[in-house]
């Protein structure tokens, strides 16, 4: 495959054990076209795969995360090519990704760039950071999951405002309603989401993925159900090595060596 132009790779941590997905297309503050979207979602894929990497760090500029679908591409669509392309439907790369995933948002996430960020697991936001779905200012609704992420995430109030309005939050307000777990200085941002992702790649790999499973199976489907799977998934752990080898770190009074296994 060719190298991708609109999305930088790097591995980085002491380690070299997570992936930095920097967004780069700043002269259109990261406006998600298709050739982007795209490069993303096989980077995403194939990071997936990697054995090497532990955690994900999607991140853009200080100006921008990403300001949205682009929306000069999507000017002169019809119905029927949106319908029959399933127009944005790929997007599921993002959240279909088993690792976890962090978006350290600086500057604007808006529409397509904070469906973006919420289709990650954790938000670290920079302190100048804006959150909103302006799709109704441009006759248009949000068509990447902040009807349905929004109001899961901060409640109903925020989300039917935000996305009546268009009205932005702020990375403060964004933190207070539950978006964002933490908050940073602009420039101290990205070093503190590779920090936490170094944090997590320290972690069994195996059991990381079905904590990630567990969490985000909070936000599909019924408490009894939820409850049900993650006493199974808890089950699954005794079936692997590496849970009997952090018991059995912790009953000897020693740091657990990982296997994977
Ligand atoms: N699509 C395409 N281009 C975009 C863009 C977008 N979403 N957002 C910004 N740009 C481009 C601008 O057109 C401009 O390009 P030119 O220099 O060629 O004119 C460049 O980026 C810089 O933007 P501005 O000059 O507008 O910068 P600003 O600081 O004055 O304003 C902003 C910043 C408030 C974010 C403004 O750019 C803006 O409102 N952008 C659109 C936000 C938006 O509506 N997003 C939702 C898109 S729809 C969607 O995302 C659907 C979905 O659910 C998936």
């Amino acid at each position: 495959s060719t190298a991708p132009e609109m999305i930088k790779v790097e591995h980085v941590g002491e380690k070299k054990n997570v992936a930095l997905v920097t967004l780069n297309r700043p002269k259109a503050l990261n406006a998600l076209c298709n050739q982007l979207m795209s490069e993303l979602a096989t980077a995403l894929k194939s990071l997936d795969d990697d054995k090497k990497i532990g955690a994900i760090v999607i991140t853009g500029n200080e100006r921008a995360f990403a300001a949205g679908a682009d929306i000069k591409e999507m000017v002169n669509r019809e119905f029927s090519e949106t319908l029959g392309n399933n127009f944005l439907g790929d997007w599921t790369a993002v959240s279909d990704v088993r690792k976890p995933v962090i978006a350290a948002v600086n500057g604007f996430a808006l529409g397509g760039g904070n469906e973006l960020a919420m289709m990650c697991d954790i938000i670290y936001a920079g302190d100048k950071a804006q959150f909103g779905q302006p799709e109704i200012n441009i006759g248009t609704i949000p068509g990447a999951g902040g009807t349905q992420r929004w109001p899961r995430y901060t409640g109903k109030s925020l989300a039917m405002e935000l996305v009546l309005t268009g009205n932005k939050v702020s990375a403060q307000e964004a933190k207070d309603a539950g978006l964002v777990s933490k908050v940073f200085p602009a420039d101290k941002l990205v070093g503190e989401a590779v920090k936490l992702g170094e944090k997590i790649a320290e972690q069994s790999p195996l059991i990381v993925q079905l904590a990630k499973e567990a969490v985000n199976k909070a936000y599909e489907t019924t408490l009894a159900e939820g409850v049900h799977l993650e006493r199974r998934l808890f089950h699954a752990t005794f079936a692997t090595k590496d849970r009997k080898e952090g018991m059995s770190a912790f009953a000897e009074k020693r740091k657990p060596t990982w296997t994977s296994s």
